[in-house]
């Protein structure tokens, strides 16, 4: 988690870091702070969101035309201005940011300790002292010396006073690129740290290392020294996409982008998407990894697999894919993360390449670390997503995945074709369903007035279910669980009282729903409240209609809905919708 970005050039680059960070702040916000250099280093750090320590942050008593910048997600230390990046070493004349972990840090600051003065909790410390013992005459060198004896993962920015024309970045296992502009450069966790002033980007690999200065770049290899030479990204996003244009949160305004984003999704190259069906049919054994959200979307994509194109492919949680998975040469690995970032899903598919797996991934993030190591890359093309809670980013990654399944449903030779066109005209279906947000915000008033829920489901609405009490949990702050109805009565329904209400996923395909009204009964014989998110009129009090589509299809017209009821419940607490407490966007930590 956290977010680093840094500035050299002739610009004032307190003001272009700042600027950053805010693009930056969904990778952590518990604290922040600049270092700029005129002269010498001045810091500025204070604890809460960007938005609330601009203020205290005073730019003007930050000039200079070089600066490096962090928001902070806690790791190691509390959430203090003392623990805030940017640290220094003892001499004040280093100033370093880091993104990522030192695993060795309490050995490393024992022995440091006996000659250098720590102010802080931090891993990140030790770094900055070591770069001080290794330094001499050249910021590059302590920094590569101070880089081999640390264990971890890092992308970190080291600017000194000594040497003022240039920024020293590394990387290893945490997301950094560089941005070239005109009359400077840039570099940053993602490219929104950049994207209002360059177009182009120098993704950096794993174990290496740039010297930056406002007209050059440099990138070596950390192991051995040697230049390398980089390709150049052309990033075609607008930057309006990190806008709310009118909207109040980013949350809503992204949920009503999802008819554009399916859009975008549906109009992938055939050939992508063929690629990677092709290789489906190849392998033997074939894994879907994702955390969270995008586990959910795997979640569901194992029924199309299964009943559209008659394949076993497995969902994995993938923090546990490793213990999990059988995992050879003749495996497929689809890792499936909006951030391309996610440290979880990385370790998942760096363990399968590992074995000798074949590697694809599904991504939305441009230049991301996923992007970089797998054979087959689909960009899920979504546009930025800032929302914490991932909304039209999830129904992106259903649409290329159902598409999958149909691909390799004709590569089998199956009779698809009802169930293409019906996908075709999906979008008319979403444009429903939001069309309907007024009534379901007035569900969301008078149904949500208890503390904890259980979201129902069944079939390929079990991980629907689960996504739902997901996405209420995170930003409501209200407890919520998410579960196949018929578990339901295998224990959890002891718990149905006045303060656990049911929401129930109610589908039109006769023989589901008719479990699931059944299930819905035993509910309520236990004096428990269901509302019921139903396609098609059913005789209940607490209903949302919706249109008819077949079930296989129907996860795309409950998630605008429950997205909907989570966003206008956790606005009814006055909760921070888009950046809610202790989440952070990208969770790139173990
Ligand atoms: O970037 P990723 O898709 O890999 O992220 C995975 C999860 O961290 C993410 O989906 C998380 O669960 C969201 N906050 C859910 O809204």
């Amino acid at each position: 988690m956290c977010g680093i970005t840094g500035y050299v050039g002739t610009g004032r680059a307190s003001r272009y870091v700042f600027e950053g960070l805010k693009k930056l702040e969904y990778r952590g916000y518990d604290s922040c702070g600049i270092a700029a250099i005129d002269g010498r280093i001045r810091v500025k750090k204070a604890t809460g969101m960007i938005d609330e320590i601009e203020e205290r942050i005073n730019l003007s008593e930050l000039p200079g035309c070089i600066a490096i910048g962090h928001t902070r997600w806690a790791t190691h230390g509390g959430v203090t201005v003392e623990n805030a990046h940017p640290h220094l070493d003892c001499s004040g004349t280093i100033a370093i940011v880091h993104n990522g972990i030192i695993s060795n840090y309490k050995e490393l600051r024992k022995e440091l300790e006996k000659k250098h003065r720590f102010t802080s909790d931090t891993d990140t410390e030790v770094l900055v002292h070591l770069i001080e013992e290794n330094y001499k005459q050249n910021l590059e060198e302590a920094v590569i010396n101070a880089l081999k004896k640390i264990n971890g993962t890092y992308a970190l920015l080291v600017i000194s006073s000594e040497e003022p024309d240039r920024i020293i970045v590394a990387r290893k296992e945490s997301p950094l690129l560089i941005g070239l502009g005109d009359g400077g450069n840039f570099v940053g966790s993602d490219v929104s740290a950049f994207l209002a002033h360059s177009r182009k980007a120098i993704p950096l690999d794993d174990d290496e290392y740039a010297v930056i200065t406002g007209n050059s770049v440099e990138v070596k290899s950390i192991i051995t020294g040697k230049k390398l030479d980089k390709d150049i990204l052309e990033i075609e996003l607008t930057e309006k996409a990190a806008m709310k244009e009118g909207y109040p949160y980013f949350m809503i305004k992204e949920i009503h982008e999802q008819p554009s984003t399916i859009t975008s999704a549906q109009n992938i190259y055939p050939e992508e998407i063929h690629a990677v069906a092709e290789a489906m049919q190849k392998a033997e054994k074939i894994y879907l990894a994702g955390a969270g959200t995008s586990l959910h979307a795997c979640e569901v994509a194992e029924y199309w697999f299964s009943k559209i194109a008659g394949e076993l492919v497995v969902a994995v949680d993938s923090s546990e894919l490793e213990n999990r998975a059988v995992v050879d040469n003749k495996t497929l690995v689809i890792g499936v993360t909006q951030s391309g970032e996610t440290y979880d899903t990385l370790s998942a598919m760096r363990f399968a390449k590992k074995k000798g797996a074949e590697i694809g991934v599904i991504v939305n993030v441009i230049g991301s670390t996923a992007t970089r190591f797998a054979e087959y890359v689909i960009m899920q093309s979504s546009g930025m997503e800032v929302s914490v809670a991932a909304t039209k980013t999830y129904t992106s990654q259903l649409s290329v995945l159902f598409r999958l399944a149909i691909e390799l449903a004709k590569l089998e030779g199956k009779d698809i074709k009802v169930i293409e066109e019906e996908f075709d005209s999906i979008l008319d279906k979403v444009r429903q369903v939001l069309s309907i947000e007024e009534e379901i915000k007035g569900k969301a008033d008078s149904f949500f007035n208890v503390s904890n829920y259980l979201f129902i489901g069944k079939g390929i609405n079990t991980p629907t279910a689960e996504e739902a009490a997901l996405k209420l949990k995170e930003i409501t702050y209200l407890h919520a669980e998410g579960m196949s109805a018929g578990l339901l009565k295998h224990g959890t329904i002891s718990l149905i009282d006045e303060n656990m209400a049911t929401v129930a996923f109610l589908p039109s395909d006769i023989e589901n729903r008719a479990k699931m009204l059944s299930n819905i009964q035993e509910v309520s014989a236990r004096d428990g409240r269901v509302l019921i998110i139903s396609q098609g009129k059913v005789d209940e009090d607490e209903v949302i209609s919706l249109p008819d589509t077949s079930e296989l299809l129907s996860p795309f017209i409950f998630s605008p809905v429950f997205q909907l009821i989570a966003y206008y419940v956790a606005v009814k607490l006055g909760r921070n919708v888009d950046k809610p407490r202790a989440l952070a966007k990208s969770v790139t930590v173990e």
